[in-house]
């Protein structure tokens, strides 16, 4: 079984995604055992707690600095001893101490198809107001491993989407997400739980 924690910030819907892939046995040989929010009012939590899965709390407003709140994100996720960090829309910088222990370990959900729309400043719904600003008519998003560069790691699956004449960033974040988000997330981890990437995760 490969234990997954999943950090996230908001909403939750490709951690539920990922759970419902669970229950369906579309994503096999997988366990979420923990849940953790930067952010208290992150409805993602409740989604976690109706299905008995732990959920967790580590807001940097808890903490007197960053390094202090950092050290707390470590540990939280250390105590949930995952194989696999699944970061489904949390956005908060991951602090390189995380990214070097759990190396080949932390995958990213990014709602474009990188190396287009992606590093810093590009998260929700600014990656689909900059797609439709620059008129692209196919966007899409991507899973990759985390590097300490922002979007930079090793790309694992990424799925196109068109771009309607009449999108507003809205409608387009929702398709994105229907179209393409939900299903390779739980795909990469489904790769994942199954054997892929096996030999950069024993390093
Ligand atoms: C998703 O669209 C995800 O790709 C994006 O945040 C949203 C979270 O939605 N992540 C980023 O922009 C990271 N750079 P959710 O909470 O409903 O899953």
């Amino acid at each position: 079984m490969l234990r997954v924690c999943v950090c996230v910030s908001g909403g939750g819907t490709n951690l539920q995604a990922l759970m419902d892939a669970i229950d369906s046995e579309t994503v096999t040989n997988t366990q979420i055992v923990r849940v953790i929010s930067n952010n208290k009012g992150a409805y993602a939590l409740e989604r976690a707690k109706k299905k008995d899965i732990d959920a967790v709390v580590v807001s940097p407003k808890d903490y007197e600095n960053r390094e202090l709140f950092n050290d707390a994100l470590l540990q939280s996720v250390d105590e949930a001893k995952p194989d696999l960090v699944v970061l489904a829309g949390f956005l908060v910088v991951i602090p390189p101490k995380m990214i070097q222990k759990y190396e080949g370990r932390i995958i990213n959900i990014h709602p474009a198809l990188i190396p287009s729309f992606c590093g810093k400043g590009y998260y929700g719904l600014r990656v689909h107001e900059a797609v439709l600003a620059r008129g692209v008519k196919v966007t899409g998003a991507t899973v990759h491993y985390v590097d300490e560069g922002t979007d930079t790691g090793p790309i694992l699956l990424q799925k196109a989407v068109e771009v309607l004449p009449e999108d507003t960033p809205q409608t387009l974040q929702r398709r994105v997400m229907e179209q393409a988000e939900w299903i390779i997330l739980p795909q990469a981890v489904n790769m994942i739980a199954n054997g892929y990437g096996k030999d950069m995760r024993d390093k």
